[in-house]
């Protein structure tokens, strides 16, 4: 479809099994489902088209899959180089007009079922799901997170989208390997986490001076060896090779309390990504349950994993 969407042919199944699925096995790539009740395959096609064709999806729906609600989130997307001749603002407005003549009250988030249009370059794709389905509330899984004046990484906004799709507990000790510059620690030091912040390279000196920050100068492999500390959660976002950071995660489980959290990314470049990632997962599976595997929108070629260590 675009780049960065698919549809995919089944049987039986709904976004909703689909859903399941991925959350259970779990699967790294998907991050928006829906349940596409219309393709209208024409780039060209003007503005009253794809309204139109909003109108004919939300008419023959009915009942079935919007059910009894009687609020709906519109939310429109692009998919991949889209040259359409109006703009998405247009396009929701118009959208939204049809829903609310149709006895809808129309939000752009919040509402338990969402209506999505999809751009891509050659068609508009009209889904329909429950946002509890549909691995993000947000439209086509794009998470849009905004810089703050306090923020000393771009990293940080990985750990805040996990956070935001795998909340966990405020609080307790923490360890974060590959620390420099500061951000994930700085985003840990917020949640109640004291966090020894490892890594060669220097820290912000504004996250230094945060309560319950401790830099080690000094390597991952070093610090594990020293045997120091035990920790409610290990964080790791440094660059190395999967099959290695994935190795020192395993030696790094040593120092996590029994059932604690790990977060590591896995940055397998562009080249072997799944060969990488069945090869990491395989190490990181002697010593940790794989909770959450997901390339989240944040990530550059690299995949963040949630890390439940064995009892
Ligand atoms: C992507 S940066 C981490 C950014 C950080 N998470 C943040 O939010 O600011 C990767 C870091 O990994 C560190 N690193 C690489 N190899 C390491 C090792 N063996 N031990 C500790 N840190 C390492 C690098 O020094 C670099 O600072």
């Amino acid at each position: 479809m675009g780049e960065e969407s698919a549809i995919v042919e089944t049987g039986k199944s709904t976004a909703r099994d689909l859903a399941e699925l991925v959350e259970r096995v779990p699967m790294v790539f998907p991050r928006h489902l829906t349940n596409v009740v219309a393709e209208f395959d024409h780039a060209n096609a003007g503005l009253d088209s794809v309204i139109d064709l909003v109108d004919a999806a939300v008419r023959e729906l009915g009942g079935r899959e919007l059910g009894p609600e009687s609020e709906i989130s519109l939310q429109i997307w692009l998919s991949g180089k889209v040259s359409y001749k109006f703009s998405r603002h247009d396009a929701w407005e118009r959208a939204a007009e049809v829903l609310s003549g149709r006895g809808y009250r129309v939000t752009r988030a919040g509402s338990a079922v969402v209506v999505s249009i999809c751009f891509t370059p050659k068609s508009a794709i009209v889904g329909v799901n429950r946002v509890a389905d549909s691995l993000s509330s947000w439209p086509g899984g794009e998470v849009r997170l905004s810089k703050t004046p306090d923020q000393v990484s771009r990293a940080e906004f990985k750990l805040e989208e996990l956070f935001k799709v795998f909340p966990i507990e405020d609080g307790g000790d923490a360890l974060d390997f590959g620390a420099a510059p500061g951000g994930w620690t700085r985003i840990l030091a917020g949640r109640g986490f004291r966090t020894t912040a490892v890594d060669p390279g220097d820290l912000d000196p504004r996250v230094l001076r945060l309560p319950g920050v401790v830099h080690e100068r000094t390597t991952a492999g070093n610090f594990v060896r020293s045997g120091k500390g035990r920790f409610d959660l290990i964080v790791n976002d440094m660059k190395m090779s999967p099959d290695r950071s994935s190795r020192l995660m395993c030696d790094g489980a040593a120092l996590l309390k029994p059932f604690g959290l790990a977060i590591t990314t896995l940055k397998t470049g562009t080249h072997h990504v799944l060969s990488q990632l069945d090869e990491a997962f395989e190490i990181l599976g002697s010593e940790y349950d794989i909770e959450f595997a997901r390339q989240l929108r944040h990530n550059r070629n690299e995949v963040t994993v949630v890390l439940r260590r064995f009892g």
